[in-house]
């Protein structure tokens, strides 16, 4: 049984300092009047009731989580069934498909808000209703800052797409898609169907994208309950699930289970093992970083490397697998996952959750009855399917996922016998996103099936939040002639539904001074992936000098904010090895107690 520290007394609900103090009969009366105005009685506030939050994350402007609108129903059944009184109120929208310049920009704000929100109004506990990538991080960073009992729930993926037969997995099919357009295969208006087929229904991407990892990742870190994240939005074990999640929140609040109470470090080393089996994006570090820095565990990128590199791949989804999220379901979504790890021995099996039970009471056994989609331990779909942490002259810390590694990819860079680890190439920069746009067809830059591709100033300082553009598609020349991909190296992120092997989130980035803010086009690198190296190969002397010219010139460049809140993250942001978080909101810990 896991519970928090002290059983709380309906005396001690938190809520009680707004609703009924004694001691300030003016602020109590103030709070309780407006509250009353709809319709509430006195009998509900001041009896002794757990007042739940439930985060909305969902709206018109959210279409991923836009189911929310109607499992929040669901959830404020469970919570009033339980003896709670639900408040609902809106988060500040994170939509990775619409926001611009990109969505990570607003998770630390959105993560500001609800702190905001939280600290500031009569709640004793919370529901979070998450989905979309970046929705379901800015939630648990929030809730770990203010240590408020609270649980975070799925959305859930989109059922399946389909396409002439074929599986469409939300994001992974425009990655192909837009190389058949390239290659002149598809015209414009079959690129745009077969990209809308892969959106059949409410949710979030049914690919083993960022929302899918991260709202596993949530339950293997016990804030979510077992089973919930990977039920597709509109099936009926969803709502059953909000309702669930809903009672339990009450419960929680009563037992004073708190995210410090669950978010140990043995939760976070399970969530980097968990994330190598499911073949999670390679946000999660970023995400789970930052999270594990607001609750005040030291988590970093050598633990991924260390704690998640030998794990290999269990679920067979796209991109790195075949199947989408019904399957995955249907094959027992996480727990299933967990139940082979455990038997493995790697998975710290008294890690407490959100549920009230261990992660290993919650899980073990729990093995699939589908093992195309959830393969056993010693039959994997791939070896070694964590990250590697490189870092060298070009960057303290950058993230490759090597088991996405193409055959064809291998026999190009990583086939020298004597060894097999390193690949040497001639790079072509570019200067962001739309640099390259502009300028990957120029024939002058001779890019051939050997180049290594570097995009810089795509950071969270260079492109405010850290742009999704590392992954950058060859020439169309060489997508002609059948070449898809070439490594690509970038102080950016790259979508999780991407299976590109890319090196990423390359910290510092160039706006920071970075070592890729010192390269050149023509310049040669070497990757030692046995070494975990990443140099320039140039002498000492001329990175001293091209490190004097950058200074001179006060920098690498970047273009202006275009928003406040741009110029204001950009001014106290850390790396992206660091979680991308609020420096000055390090000092804030568990401030409900406070
Ligand atoms: Fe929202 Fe993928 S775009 S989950
Ligand atoms: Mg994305």
């Amino acid at each position: 049984m896991v519970e928090g520290p002290h059983r709380r007394t309906p005396d001690q609900l938190r809520s009680r300092l707004w609703f009924d103090n004694p001691d300030n009969p003016g602020m109590t009366a103030l709070y309780l009047e407006r509250y009353l105005n709809y319709g509430l009685t006195r009998e509900e506030l001041q009896g002794k009731k757990p007042i739940i939050g439930i985060a909305q994350t969902g709206s018109d402007l959210s279409p991923c989580n836009r189911h929310h609108l109607e499992l929040a129903k669901r959830v404020r059944e469970g919570i009033t069934a339980a003896g709670g009184i639900a408040f609902e109120f809106p988060c500040h929208p994170i939509q990775e498909t619409g926001k611009r310049p990109t969505a990570c920009l607003d998770r630390n704000l959105s993560y500001l808000s609800l702190v905001e929100v939280l600290y500031g109004y009569p709640l004793d506990g919370v529901v979070l209703l998450t989905g979309c990538d970046k929705t379901t991080p800015a939630c648990l960073m929030a809730a770990a800052t203010v240590n408020l009992p609270a649980i975070s729930m799925n959305v859930g993926p989109m059922l399946n797409g389909w396409y002439h037969g074929e599986r469409t997995g939300s994001g992974t099919v425009i990655w192909k898609a837009r190389e058949r357009h390239a290659a002149g295969e598809i015209d414009y208006e079959q690129f745009m169907d077969i990209v809308a087929s892969s959106a059949p229904s409410d949710g979030h991407c049914n690919t083993m994208g960022t929302a899918s990892t991260m709202n596993a990742l949530a339950e293997a870190l016990g804030m979510s309950l077992p089973g919930s994240a990977a039920i597709p939005a509109p099936y009926r074990e969803r709502g059953q699930m909000a309702y669930e999640t809903g009672k339990r929140i009450v419960e929680m609040v009563w037992e004073d289970l708190k995210p410090s109470d669950i978010m140990t470090r043995e939760a976070f080393e399970n969530v980097i093992v968990a994330n190598a089996a499911i073949g999670g994006s390679t946000n999660a570090p970023i995400h789970i970083n930052a999270i594990a820095k607001h609750i005040g565990v030291p988590l970093t990128c050598d633990d991924w490397e260390k704690i998640g590199f030998e794990i290999p791949l269990l679920v067979n989804m796209q991109p790195a697998g075949a199947y989408l999220g019904e399957e995955y379901y249907r094959a027992g979504g996480l727990p299933a996952v967990i139940a082979e790890l455990i038997a493995a021995g790697k998975i710290h099996e008294r890690a407490p959750t959100c549920a009230g039970a261990t992660i290993g009471d919650n899980c073990r056994g729990k093995f699939t009855w589908d093992r195309e989609v959830i393969r056993p331990y010693d039959k994997p779909l791939k070896e070694k399917a964590g990250f590697l942490n490189l870092k060298g002259t070009l960057f303290d810390s950058a993230i490759m996922k090597t088991s996405v590694i193409s055959k064809e990819f291998q026999d190009r860079y990583l086939s020298n016998p004597s060894d097999p680890n390193a690949f040497e190439g001639r790079v072509v920069v570019f200067d962001g996103p739309e640099d390259y746009h502009h300028r990957i067809d120029d024939a002058s830059l001779n890019i051939d099936e050997r180049t290594i591709l570097i995009m810089r100033g795509a950071g969270p300082i260079g492109y405010p939040g850290a742009a999704e553009v590392v992954n950058m598609q060859p020439p169309s020349v060489l997508i002609k002639r059948g070449v898809f991909a070439l490594p690509c190296i970038g102080d950016g992120r790259q979508s999780g539904t991407s299976g590109s092997p890319s090196i990423l989130n390359a910290s510092p980035e160039a706006a920071a001074g970075g070592g890729l803010a010192l390269l050149q086009t023509g310049d040669r690198i070497r990757i030692d992936l046995n070494k975990r190296s990443a140099d320039i190969l140039i002498s000492d002397e001329e990175l001293r000098r091209r490190r004097a010219d950058l200074e001179a010139k006060g920098g690498y460049p970047y273009p202006a904010s275009q928003t406040p809140w741009q110029e204001i993250q950009r001014s106290m942001v850390d790396q992206l090895s660091e979680g991308m978080t609020l420096k000055p909101a390090m000092k804030f810990q568990r401030v409900a107690q406070t």
